[in-house]
């Protein structure tokens, strides 16, 4: 069995995330970290959220709070909606951490040791008022081309032209708005990776046949671009420092790293983290240090973080000089859209994870948002095609069929599994085709294609329901009761097979159905491709208990409450 490394792009800290975020990284690296557990493999899925960085500042500033007690705030109510949306993280952790502060300066000095860091001078913008120089963005003025007056230092969104700070007209503070504003001369690191380029191509062009084409084609398109150096310091409060062995007048002036330099890095620091709360058992160098082919890495994120991970990662793994893992396969996902327009944390516009679960409990947000994961395409999140999913999937599909069956059984054989006749031609042909979707459902998962899987879990529910409509034990009892009996055992396996499959989708819903059985061992082993085709696991005798109806239908009320709380077209 392998080992598997996984990591799902650290969500940053300033604010909670929409279902948008959830669906492109955290959630389909949760259920693909189940499923293989499920299989018997090792795994290990790390997250983080990620601390530095002026918006995290600018949060922290907005709530009056020092940046470190925002953060930890922050931190702790990300991660509590996590566990309400059961994300099996093996750990969450932080990119402030100080396991992360030495591995990213670590990284900094070894770059530096190999030529590939240099210090430059650069002109910057420099606002006496509020103390400190700023980033390009945060510089706000009248677009030269266009005349917008509310143009960005690094872009104009009017007229989309990229704008140096100094062209903009009447400049000023975005933080402040005071106007005085001066250019000063400051150093900074830049790393150096125009010479990284060719080692960088060579390293995509072995791995970019594995990936998926949306991650391919976006690191061919960067690297045709070109790799330009880039300054990977900032002067913020708030950061990795600048190591002073190393730096010692930058780390006077208390310049940081610059947040997508050390975010990377805490997929490492969260791992030691981990290691370091039980290092008598754990072992975070086994999983990241000179382990090329033992560990298989596996990430997710949506498209815009691509390059990131493709490109600029690799980058600086690849000049550190040491043997540190390296991406295998990139998973990255198109966005979700709200009535097919932006999920908008500003304008309040889609659904936040925390008010998701406000509404309704986690697996009905899991299956729906994995079924319709943007894939191959960007997909839209609807009210009404949430209500409609969840009333025909989840509803009627499955939580009727287990419920129907269970109360048919205890009203007419008890709480027990019903022994009955000889399994015939009927469940001959139910077992061939459980058998070959479970393998349809199994290659799906394997190859990372979740709308596919989630549709191959689909039909394996609705094959229960044919076959329960097909043999229609409440008019078999009249004249074969034993037939009815064998129906209804059959069926209960079905329940059985459903609660250990479904589980990387809904693991509370496949819990409750585990639990209807009494089953002991909590954590389910896989079905075998030969218990697919007989469906005799569960044993006549079994006991069992009718567990409460596991999905509630949507109403016509529902759908127009949500529309109303949350907006319907964006238009
Ligand atoms: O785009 C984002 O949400 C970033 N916070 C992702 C960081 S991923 C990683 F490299 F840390
Ligand atoms: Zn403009």
């Amino acid at each position: 069995m392998a080992r598997h490394l996984i990591t799902s792009a650290l969500p940053y800290i300033n604010g909670i995330k929409h279902l948008g975020n959830m669906v492109g990284s955290m959630l389909p690296a949760d259920v693909y970290s189940r499923y293989l557990r499920q299989r018997g493999h090792e795994v290990l899925y790390i997250c983080a959220t990620d601390e530095h960085g002026t918006p995290a500042e600018l949060a922290a500033k907005e709530q009056g709070l020092p940046v470190d007690e925002f953060c930890a705030q922050a931190h702790d109510a990300q991660k509590a909606v996590y566990d309400g949306f059961a994300l099996a993280f093996d750990y969450f952790g932080r990119s402030s951490s100080e396991q992360n502060v030495e591995i990213t300066q670590h990284f900094a000095r070894r770059l530096n040791e190999n030529g590939f860091i240099e210090e430059r001078a650069i002109r910057q913008v420099y606002s006496p008022t509020d103390g400190r120089f700023l980033p390009d963005r945060y510089v706000e003025g009248t677009c030269p081309h266009c005349g917008y007056d509310k143009a960005r230092g690094d872009q104009c969104e009017n007229c989309t032209r990229v704008l140096d700070p100094t062209d903009l007209i009447n400049p000023r503070s975005a933080i402040s708005g005071s106007t005085d504003l001066e250019v000063r001369e400051t150093k900074h690191l830049f790393l150096l990776q125009s010479k990284l380029q060719h080692e960088v191509e060579e390293w995509v062009a072995a791995h970019e046949e594995e990936w998926p084409q949306l991650a391919a084609s976006i690191a061919r398109k960067w690297l045709n671009e070109g790799l330009h150096d880039r300054a990977i310091t900032r002067d913020l409060d708030w950061g990795v420092p600048v190591p002073s062995d190393t730096w010692p007048e930058l780390a006077a002036e208390g310049k940081v790293f610059y947040v997508w330099f050390d975010a990377p890095i805490e997929y490492i620091g969260a791992t030691k983290e981990w290691s370091d709360l039980d290092p008598e058992n754990r072992d975070w160098k086994s999983w990241w240090y000179d382990v090329d082919s033992d560990v298989r890495y596996t990430e997710f994120m949506a498209k815009d973080n691509v390059p990131f991970h493709t490109v600029m990662f690799p980058a600086t793994e690849l000049g550190v000089r040491e043997p540190w893992k390296k991406v295998d396969y990139v998973k990255a996902f198109n966005w979700l859209t709200y009535y097919g327009g932006k999920f908008s944390t500003s304008q309040k516009r889609g659904v936040f994870t925390d008010q998701a679960l406000d509404i309704l409990p986690a697996d009905y947000w899991r299956y729906f948002l994995i079924a319709n994961a943007p894939e191959s395409d960007d997909s839209s999140f609807t009210w009404e095609h949430f209500t409609a999913t969840v009333n025909k999937d989840l509803a009627d599909t499955l939580g009727n069929f287990v419920n129907r069956v269970l109360s048919f059984s205890k009203k007419r054989f008890g709480e027990e599994v019903p022994a009955g006749g000889e399994p015939g031609e009927a469940e001959a042909k139910l077992g061939e085709e459980i058998a070959r979707l479970l393998a349809e459902y199994e290659s799906q998962m394997e190859a990372l294609q979740f709308r596919k899987a989630a549709a191959a879990l689909r039909a394996l529910w609705s094959a229960g329901n044919s076959y329960l409509e097909e043999k229609a034990p409440w008019l078999e009892i009249k004249t074969d009761k034993d037939g009815a009996a064998l129906t209804l055992r059959t069926a209960m396996n079905l329940i059985h097979l459903y609660a250990v499959v479904s589980e990387p989708f809904i693991p509370a819903t496949s819990a409750a159905m585990r639990q209807a059985f009494a089953l002991k061992d909590d954590t389910a082993t896989w079905i075998t491709a030969d218990e697919a085709r007989t469906l005799t696991a569960l044993t006549p005798g079994t006991p069992f208990t009718v567990p409460p109806v596991l999905f509630a239908k949507l109403t016509d009320e529902d759908l127009e409450t949500y529309k109303e709380r949350f907006g319907g077209s964006p238009e």
